[in-house]
């Protein structure tokens, strides 16, 4: 039996694919993804941080997600963060994470 060159093809497209998938996996979530939705979060989120905001960029995943987390149940009060919290489901608050860690703070 042998393969078919447009089979062969196949086998190639997703041995690329699984080298471009690795990275986004090792943390979670999609990072281009995550890049799209924080315009909703950098009016705020600054990099170098501003009064009264952190800044959340270079900040470890689980971190992350765990501060979202408490927003959102409450046990951190903080009526911006929690309506953003309510907002996001965990596949972009896995992209968001993922996304806010590659950026280098100031
Ligand atoms: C209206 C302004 C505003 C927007 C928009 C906003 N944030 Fe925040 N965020 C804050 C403030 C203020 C705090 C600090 C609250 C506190 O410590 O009680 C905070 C805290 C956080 C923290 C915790 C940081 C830490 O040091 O513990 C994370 C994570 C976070 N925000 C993520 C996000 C994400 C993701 C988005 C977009 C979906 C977003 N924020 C949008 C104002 C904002």
């Amino acid at each position: 039996m042998s393969l078919r060159p447009d089979a062969l093809r196949r086998v190639a497209a997703l041995a690329c694919m699984g080298v471009i998938a690795a990275p986004l996996q090792a943390s979670g979530g999609d990072i281009a993804y995550g890049e799209y939705l924080a315009g909703d979060c950098t009016g705020c989120h600054r990099p170098e941080g501003a009064e009264g905001i952190p800044s959340i960029a270079g900040r470890a995943p689980e971190d992350f997600t765990a501060a979202l987390a408490a927003f959102r149940d409450g046990s951190r009060d903080n009526p911006a963060m929690r309506l953003m919290a309510e907002r996001v489901t965990e596949e972009e608050v896995a992209a968001l994470a993922a996304y806010f860690q590659t950026i280098e703070p100031y």
